[in-house]
């Protein structure tokens, strides 16, 4: 592989071109049997589509991203325009192939003098790091196209890499138009390209489609550029993990894994006590400090932030937009969503916390309900808790409402009033005793037998 000169750390980008993406999301997916778009299945409820934009906006290098949508194109173009404000979707109907896929985007590349940088929707490993080093690679080797590749033991299905006798790399040909010798080759089109734009936009004016797929195939324009003695490169990744494309739901859950093992390990060195890894699931966008205990069967999703010593679980569910302190304990079969919750505050069993700010040394009961939603006004209201404030078991605070400091709530209340500080809210009916009530029962039933 003489091609490659891998450059990390200390040779960047250097040339100040601009970088445009183009990020294929039209196909149907249809091993997925779904009714949603492939691209809009989640990893800890984040669409794929979604992985992609971030790793290639974290970069910083790139200006605009074209998605090209097709399939359920007003669903994929809803969640690209409410989530992601530097990219725009481009219509493929029909979709005729990458090729084509990649030339929609052409009329808005027109005059382009810059990179673009080519990847699918539905690979979400992708990191942007590796982005970053792909670009600046072809940056670095004034190349016109650069290919990411890699080196696939069982290479099936993808198209695999030709070289001559050189070891040049001429063409990339599909594993369904690979003749014998072609399909042994185990270096592979991971589906990443940098293209120079001002120099091989050509190539897709010449793409045709007469293969084994009927497709205008986007891999062809590597032949057209050697044809016209342009500078192609072959990129080799060294971590195929990222390139993981999901086409079926076994691989969105492989994906998952790969991701959750990437976090886990990664909060594990940063000194998070992780009883089990393999049960406990984290979001990579969840952060957490330093000697918290993860007790196994945890479900973290969404971006959260959770502070140091504290203990989390056994089969606790933090769902999205929680900010926890330090010294915080959550416990068995606790959900959290988009609260907050300060300092040394125990959340310790059965209990649900929805939009909540809770306050430090809280006390939250057994069973206690935050209930934050209106179904027929479909409003979500907040509850605030107070410094040192308690809620007994059972209880259920209505939200919109306030439990200020040091005041503590009854077992089995439901506070439908603000409760002021230092005072007690009771709010249940009271207790009534019946005295020898057993007694008379079993005499009863005892006159009743004879
Ligand atoms: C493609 C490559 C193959 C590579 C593999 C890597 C081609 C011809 N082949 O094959 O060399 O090894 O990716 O994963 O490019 N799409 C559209 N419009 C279309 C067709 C596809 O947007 O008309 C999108 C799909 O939604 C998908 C991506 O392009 O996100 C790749 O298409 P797919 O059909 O999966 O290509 P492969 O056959 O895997
Ligand atoms: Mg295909």
């Amino acid at each position: 592989m003489d091609s490659i000169i891998k450059m990390r750390d200390g040779n960047k980008y250097m040339s100040n071109k601009k970088v445009k993406s183009v990020i294929l999301a039209a196909g149907k997916g249809t091993r997925m049997k779904s009714e949603l778009p492939k691209v809009l299945h989640s990893i800890f409820n984040k669409p794929l589509l979604g992985y992609v934009l971030e790793a290639l906006n974290n970069t910083d290098y790139i200006s605009d991203n074209y998605v090209i949508v097709g399939h359920k194109a007003q669903d994929v173009e809803n969640y690209v325009l409410n989530n992601y404000k530097n990219a725009k979707c481009v219509l493929q109907s029909p979709q005729l192939g990458t090729g084509d896929a990649v030339s929609k985007a052409a009329p808005y590349l027109k005059d382009f003098d810059g990179y673009v940088i080519v990847v699918c929707g539905d690979t979400p490993l992708i990191t942007s790091e590796t982005i970053k080093d792909f670009i600046d690679f072809h940056d670095n080797n004034h190349a016109d196209l650069t290919v990411m590749s890699a080196i696939f033991e069982n290479p099936k299905n993808y198209g695999r890499i030709i070289r001559d006798k050189n070891n040049k790399f001429i063409a990339i040909v599909e594993e369904k138009d690979a003749n014998p010798k072609q399909k042994e080759v185990k270096e592979v089109n991971a589906g990443i390209y940098c293209i120079n734009w001002s120099t091989v936009s050509g190539a897709f004016n010449s793409l045709q489609n007469n293969n084994a797929q009927g497709e205008y195939y986007l891999t062809d324009i590597v032949k057209w550029s050697v044809e016209k003695n342009l500078s192609v490169q072959s990129y080799i990744l060294s971590n195929k993990e990222e390139i993981f494309g999901i086409n079926s739901k076994l691989h969105l859950a492989q994906a998952t894994k790969i991701l959750n093992k990437q976090t886990v390990t990664r909060l594990m060195d940063e000194g998070v006590q992780i009883i089990d890894p393999d049960t406990a699931y984290i979001s990579p966008e969840t952060t957490i400090g330093a000697d918290t205990v993860i007790f196994p069967n945890v479900y973290i999703t969404g971006k959260n932030t959770i502070g140091s010593n504290c203990k989390i679980g056994p089969f606790a569910h933090i769902r999205d937009g929680a900010v926890i302190g330090n010294n915080v304990r959550i416990g068995n079969f606790v959900e959290i969503k988009k609260s907050i919750i300060n300092d040394n505050t125990n959340v310790s069993h059965l209990s649900y916390v929805g939009d909540a700010q809770l306050g430090s040394h809280v006390n939250i009961g057994a069973g206690t309900i935050t209930a934050n939603y209106n179904p027929i006004s479909k409003i979500k209201s907040k509850t605030i808790i107070k410094d040192g404030a308690n809620t007994g078991s059972n209880s259920v605070l209505v939200a919109p409402v306030t439990i200020n400091e040091m005041a503590s709530v009854a077992a089995g209340s439901v506070i439908t009033k603000d409760v002021e500080a230092y005072s007690l809210a009771v709010a249940r009916s009271p207790m009534k005793q019946i005295s020898n009530w057993v007694n008379k029962k079993i005499e009863q039933l005892s006159g009743g037998i004879k």
